[in-house]
């Protein structure tokens, strides 16, 4: 079975200032993975890679694989990624919804590849996309809202509509980018124990990246730790002591280990806790 994500050798500067070193990183499908560290330590140039909407430094070995096929090889997207983006949906800090369209027409977006556009803009969408979308809102338990604007929901419900819109889309791979950072701890479980949901049940592949640890214990078995640019850490999750923290982050530490002794008392993934 081919790799959800397969990286290798990737480099990527902005302008002199480098971003990634030859960052190597494999995740087979359906694990969920926590992508760890400080402020531009590089996990969003990571992430924006892996869809390729950010390239690689020409000439590099950079090579970027998911689901099987390339996504960039030497600096260079390759010509079929559209095909590929199908599959993968991003999620964003800032819920990149359009707000003054309905919070149904944002989640129907995600089948907007396998839908003729005009159907999209003159807000024609065939019922069976209807059903999907108003199913994938129940999954996450804001149908109340379908109507709404979309800027009319709280951070939280917005994050929901966001990850009902991936349902939609059927992405096989979620690259969620700080999705939680903007949120108050109860929507931040939420939105994290949805996120391990459609990887339980929908196999979906998910790599998140956050800023502290205690959600990386709570919900994803395995951890890569990035530091300047490089993984410092690829490994069980739990396997991540203060001490070993400490040791990979030195004077950043702090800022991922903060709240790292709420972890104990969450309730979403008691087969982590188990483990
Ligand atoms: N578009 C850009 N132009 C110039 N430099 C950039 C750009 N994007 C990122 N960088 C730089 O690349 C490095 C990695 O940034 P990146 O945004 O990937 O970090 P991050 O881990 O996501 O940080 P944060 O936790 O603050 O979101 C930083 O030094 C940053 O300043
Ligand atoms: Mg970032």
């Amino acid at each position: 079975m081919p790799k959800a994500i397969e990286v290798s050798n990737l480099r990527k500067h902005f302008g002199a200032k480098p971003a990634l070193h030859n960052v190597s990183l494999s995740v087979r499908p359906g694990e969920m993975v926590a992508l760890l560290g400080a402020s531009g330590s590089g996990k969003s140039t990571l992430l924006r890679a892996l869809a390729g909407l950010h390239v690689a430094d020409a000439g590099s070995e950079s090579r970027v694989e998911v689901l099987g096929a390339t996504v960039q090889a030497g600096g260079r997207l390759a010509p079929h990624v559209r095909r590929t983006r199908a599959k993968v949906a991003m999620i964003f800090q800032q819920f990149n919804l359009v707000d003054r369209l309905p919070v149904m027409t944002n989640v129907l977006a995600g089948a907007l590849y396998r839908m003729p556009a005009w159907r999209w803009a003159l807000g024609r969408f065939p019922a069976d996309e209807l059903a999907r979308a108003h199913a994938a809102l129940t999954r996450v338990g804001i149908e109340a809202c379908a109507w709404q604007r979309a800027s009319t929901l709280s951070g939280g419900q917005q994050q929901r509509a966001a990850i009902s819109r991936a349902v939609v889309q059927g992405a096989q791979v979620i690259l969620a980018d700080e999705p939680i950072a903007s949120l108050d701890p109860t929507s931040s479980r939420r939105v994290m124990s949805l996120l391990a949901e459609l990887n339980r049940e929908l196999n979906a592949t998910v790599l998140v990246s956050l800023h502290q640890v205690d959600y990386a214990f709570a919900f994803c078995p395995r951890t890569v730790a990035l530091r300047h640019g490089e993984i410092v850490y690829d490994g069980p999750t739990r396997a991540l002591s203060k001490q070993r923290l400490r040791e990979l982050y030195d004077s950043q530490a702090d800022e991922l280990i903060e709240a790292g002794e709420r972890a104990a008392d969450f309730d979403a993934a008691p087969e982590l806790q188990a483990a």
